[in-house]
């Protein structure tokens, strides 16, 4: 592997992956940046609970012709589940509409179902520390999750909310047309892959989503990762593996 840029060590500190780099190689106000950066964004960080499989669902939305605007007014009328009584909004998605990776995650916490946004919490912190880690800003990719809206107090979602939300996602991976998914996390690696597979056993090899024949790379989830920082290096090599699909680098 080429060496670490400066600014390549800044985002894997941030990730808290150690490089190792010699001492007279190291610019003092690079190491204070990356130790301020990393600092801020472990304390911000907190673990998230993990949830089960979801079996898929009978009576589902049929969504399958609306475009952005169509889809987006459908989710946040959405009340095919309990989860819209608790809720204060719906997370629907954010970034490129036409990105080339689509980040699927497991489901909106408490400061995504405030600020509507899928992960802008601690956990998203990370994520976007993983993303600058191999080049690309939140802005380039888009994000999603499993479901739209969050389970009251954090728990895990039912067999029922994930089979009614999914057709969502699927149109959104319709209308984008990723070039590949990074699933993070198991419960998001599982439900698009509609399996029961260990993470672990995902991991490594490219996986592919059955309706529209799209590259899974999948990976562990950024709040597993404050848990299990000793992970974040195979996360770091998980998202470069996908990197070398889509530019061959
Ligand atoms: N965890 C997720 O899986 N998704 C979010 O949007 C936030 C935290």
């Amino acid at each position: 592997m080429s060496p670490v840029t400066p600014q390549q060590r800044r985002y894997l500190d941030a990730m808290g992956i150690d490089v190792w780099v010699r001492r007279d190689q190291v610019l003092p106000e690079a190491a204070a940046v990356a130790q301020a950066e990393s600092a801020s964004i472990e304390s911000a960080l907190a673990p998230e609970p993990a949830v089960p499989l979801e079996a898929p669902g009978e009576g589902l939305p049929d969504v399958s012709e609306l475009d952005w605007d169509g889809l987006r007014q459908r989710v946040a009328g959405c009340r095919l589940c309990e989860l819209h009584q608790s809720r204060t909004q719906t997370v629907f998605g954010v970034g490129d509409q036409q990105a080339r990776w689509l980040i699927v995650g497991e489901a909106p916490g408490v400061d995504e179902d405030r600020q509507g946004e899928p992960f802008v919490g601690r956990a998203g912190k990370l994520l976007n520390a993983m993303l600058q880690a191999v080049g690309l800003s939140r802005e380039q990719v888009y994000i999603a999750n499993i479901l739209k809206c969050r389970p009251p107090n954090n728990r895990d979602p039912r067999p029922e909310e994930a089979a009614c939300c999914f057709p969502y996602l699927r149109r959104q991976i319709e209308l984008i047309q990723p070039d590949l998914i990074i699933a993070v996390g198991r419960i998001a690696a599982q439900r698009l892959l509609d399996c029961n597979t260990p993470l672990n056993r995902l991991r490594g090899s490219v996986q592919q989503l059955e309706s529209t024949a799209t590259p899974v790379i999948v990976t562990y989830h950024p709040a597993y990762l404050l848990r299990s920082p000793a992970d974040k290096r195979k996360a770091w090599e998980d998202l470069l593996f996908a990197r070398s699909l889509t530019t061959g680098e």
